[in-house]
């Protein structure tokens, strides 16, 4: 969840370095932030400077900081203890010579800590985290004989502590003796840049993208040693080399920019029907060959969470009207009872942004170690789900920066469509619905329709519930717009599945509570209508999103009819409304209280 990155160069600015890094990862995490500097050397004792506060790192500067070439910082989102800059990272140990920054939890900190405080150490924080510091402390003392052997010692040091710790962690560390960073993971994401005479780490490649495209992801138990001239990676465990599986990045740094617009989410709402086009256009030869796989699974699960597990309920109706394949869908979190019950043979198909999120990954380990075969849909090609795979498709949405999930849905969503239909053997018909999708995302962006949500918007803003609902495809829709107006408006929003109204959700419709309803020209129209009928005879506003008017309507927004990928555009109505009732409210669309964009952690 937490943003990390590190700089070791030849650059004398790395504070301003590091603290543009974090910026650029600040969606990742962001209740505090600090970076650390070891000073260029002068005469005498040296120790590390740190600047943390708690808050949004902003505009922050760190022009107080001393210049530098070796340099560190962290955005958190906290786990333990308190939001206060004294718990924000980075930590130093007691001597102010040795600072981490540290991803995850460790479990067992409260036993190292004790033992830690019994050998004289002294915390000033309430974190876990701290304790690593003191630890490497600790057996720095029994590692180190003489000036020439810090810096052995202090990645020997450095995987101990690593060692020691139990959970899924990320961790680095820097110290005045030896000029490197050392990193470890555990779980929590870290990958490493190659740079010319600097080098780089960060908790997420999109942050080194200013800097090199060239990079290597570490994987769990795996340590990296970064200095100026080179990076070495070792088997945490054994202390074994390990060459570096150097990977180059696909995604431009223009492309993971805001540009002119006010905020991240609203440029990548705008940026879906350049996006679908791409996507109807690409080579299907990895899809057709991903849907023999599926055709041939004698069962196939399909897990997501968030706007991902959405987007799994929508597969499963794709694999079941288009190709007649029955498909299960699930949040990782509540897969544990099935997981090990699939018949050989069985595919799990693993949907995610960041494919780092940890609910997921837990999920998929446990599928591999049953012999069940592992199909990711990533963003992010090289993530821990990718390489976790033994199949794999890039969903093509480009750098998502705004933690509400909006144009990673609308990739997915578009090349389950293309699967589905390559599952008929009859791929021509996805790419043709995808891009007439990319056309209707066009029209549902114009600005007529923008200035009618703005309305919309305007008059719902201090509304207190918003009913959200359909049928089929237009359920997983549904829940997703209720997903996008709750995280950033904080307006209690509900996606129903239309005819389970009168089975409860009925009784909280009153007069002028706002129901949006998918009305999509499917097989579900005409009961959809009449469940629109029974929602506004009980006083409800009723927001039809449809491809004509209809009486029941009390406000209408056309949206094209692209048959199944109707979806597409839909959802797109969903994220403006959102977007524009968060801007109403008066919050922050980017970044929305207690959340964040990747969950690295239980
Ligand atoms: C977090 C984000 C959501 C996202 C979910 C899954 O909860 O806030 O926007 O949908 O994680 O993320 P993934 O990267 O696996 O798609």
């Amino acid at each position: 969840m937490c943003g990390i990155f590190g700089y070791i160069g030849k650059q004398k600015t790395a504070p301003t370095i590091v603290l543009d890094g974090l910026k650029a990862l600040e969606y990742r995490g962001y209740d505090s932030w600090g970076v650390a500097v070891v000073p260029v050397q002068q005469s005498g004792k040296q120790t590390i400077v740190v600047k943390k506060k708690a808050g949004k790192i902003g505009n922050a500067t760190v022009t107080e900081l001393p210049s530098g070439t070796l340099a560190f910082g962290h955005t958190r989102w906290a786990t333990h203890g308190g939001v206060t800059d004294i718990n924000a990272h980075p930590h130093l140990d007691c001597t102010g010579t040795i600072a981490v920054i540290h991803n995850g939890i460790v479990e067992n900190y409260e036993t190292l800590k004790a033992g830690l405080i019994k050998k004289g150490h002294r915390f000033v924080s309430e974190t876990d985290s701290e304790v690593i510091a003191h630890l490497v402390e600790e057996y720095l003392k029994r590692f180190t004989v003489s000036a020439r052997d810090a810096a052995p010692a202090f990645s020997k040091a450095v995987q101990a502590a690593f060692n020691d710790l139990d959970g899924l962690n990320a961790i680095i560390l820097i110290n005045t003796q030896a000029d490197e960073m050392v990193a470890a993971r555990n779980g929590s994401p870290l990958v490493v840049g190659f740079g010319n005479g600097e080098n780089f780490l960060a908790s997420d490649p999109a942050a080194l993208l200013p800097h090199t495209k060239q990079v290597h992801y570490l994987e769990d138990n795996e340590m990296a040693v970064v200095s100026r001239g080179g990076i070495h990676i070792f088997d945490a465990k054994t202390g074994r080399r390990i060459r570096p599986r150097k990977q180059q990045l696909t995604w431009t740094a223009k492309e993971a920019e805001k540009g002119t617009f006010p905020y991240f989410m609203l440029k990548e709402i705008f940026d879906q029907p350049g996006m679908l086009s791409e996507i109807a256009a690409e080579s299907t030869q990895q899809a057709m060959l991903l849907a023999h796989e599926l055709n041939t699974a004698p069962r196939i699960y399909i897990v997501g969470s968030g706007t991902s597990g959405y987007a799994a309920r929508s597969a499963s109706y794709l694999f079941a009207t288009v190709a007649q394949k029955l498909t299960n869908w699930s949040s990782p979190t509540e897969m544990h009872h099935h997981i090990d019950l699939l018949p050989p043979g069985s595919i799990i198909v693993a949907l995610s942004q960041s494919g780092e999120t940890m609910d997921l990954m837990e999920v998929v380990k446990r599928a591999k170690n049953n012999g069940t075969k592992v199909m990711s849909l990533v963003n992010v090609v090289g993530s821990s789900l990718w390489r976790m795979a033994d199949l794999t498709l890039p969903i093509g949405a480009g750098p998502e920066k705004g933690v509400a999930s909006t144009k990673a849905f609308t990739a997915v969503v578009a090349q389950l469509i293309l699967m589905a239909h390559a599952m008929k053997n009859d791929v021509k018909t996805g790419q043709r619905l995808v891009a007439s999708a990319a056309k209707a995302a066009k029209e549902a962006l114009k600005p007529e329709r923008i200035d009618q949500l703005k309305r919309i918007a305007h008059e719902l803003k201090a509304v207190e519930h918003i009913f959200v609902i359909g049928k089929g495809l237009s359920y997983s829709t549904a829940l997703e717009s209720a997903l996008k107006i709750k995280e950033i408006s904080y307006i209690h929003a509900e996606g129903v599945a239309a005819g389970e109204l009168k089975h409860g959700p009925l009784a909280l419709v009153t007069k002028g509570v706002p129901c949006i309803v998918y009305a999509a020209n499917d097989m579900h129209y005409q009961s959809t209508l009449a469940n629109a009928m029974e929602m506004k005879a009980r006083g409800g506003y009723i927001i039809g999103v449809s491809h004509k008017p209809d009486e029941v309507f009390d406000e209408y927004i056309p949206v094209s009819d692209v048959g199944e990928a109707t979806i597409i555009p839909n959802v797109i109505v969903a994220q403006l409304l959102a977007y524009y009732l968060t801007i109403e409210r008066g919050f922050d669309p980017d970044m929305p209280r207690n959340l964040a964009k990747s969950v690295t952690v239980k």
